[in-house]
């Protein structure tokens, strides 16, 4: 069932998305804000995951705690999903990473396709995070999905930073199945297709460009 979870009614996110925001911060600080919000998005995004109880003793006694029951998948949008896969297997090493590459037309806007490497997510239980930092037009997340349902993946959440209104729903019309978390939905698209107020290009910014 489609929801769409936005943070930034949290202090830290709305701290550190003003930082990601700002014209005036270098690619450093971009970095290690695009970072502390991905680690939060995370969090956000990993509260449903399936568990299954593990019995383990302490040097005082026998306990149980709740531990991931399904193989979970990170799945960056080259180039700027790599700002939050670091991030992620910080939080879960034991996690796999896939990869798809698309870019997105400058003049129509459509995703490019250039790469992918993906596993069949048939064979076993798999939760997949897709990880995109911007949601513009919506077309980049739409190809990715299509990508990773193809491969067989149906438990799929879509994690972004900033999302436009247009771009959710197209998502939602396309894949009304996906949960997105997000740090912000702003206000719209422009007519060059970016973001508003959004932070300018993701990867250039994050990456040096
Ligand atoms: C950005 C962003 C998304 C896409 C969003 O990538 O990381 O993948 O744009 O736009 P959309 O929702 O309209 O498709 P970009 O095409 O700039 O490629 P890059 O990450 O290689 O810079
Ligand atoms: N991609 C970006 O990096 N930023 C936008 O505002 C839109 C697409």
């Amino acid at each position: 069932m489609s929801q769409v979870i936005e943070l930034k009614s949290h202090p830290l996110v709305s701290h550190n998305l003003a930082i990601l925001r700002s014209k005036d911060t270098d690619s450093q600080r971009f970095r290690e804000a695009a970072q502390r919000l991905s680690s939060i998005v995370l969090m956000a995004a990993t509260e449903s995951l399936n568990t299954v109880e593990q019995h383990v003793e302490t040097p005082m006694k026998k306990t149980s705690e709740m531990v991931f029951a399904d193989d979970i998948w990170f799945v960056p949008v080259l180039r700027a999903g790599l700002a939050m896969v670091d991030v992620g297997l910080g939080l879960l090493p034991e996690a796999h990473v896939g990869f798809v590459g698309l870019y997105r037309d400058d003049e129509t806007l459509e995703p490019q396709h250039y790469y992918k490497n993906l596993p069949d997510f048939s064979k076993s239980a798999q939760s997949c995070f897709l990880m995109d930092p911007m949601l513009a037009t919506g077309g980049s997340a739409c190809a990715a999905i299509d990508l990773l349902k193809m491969r067989g993946a149906s438990d799929i959440r879509l994690l972004t930073l900033i999302c436009a209104p247009e771009g959710l729903k197209e998502v939602f019309t396309k894949h009304p199945d996906i949960s997105i978390f997000t740090a912000s939905i702003d206000e719209r698209l422009n007519e060059v297709g970016y973001i508003v107020p959004g932070l300018g290009d993701a990867g250039d910014r994050y990456f040096g460009t």
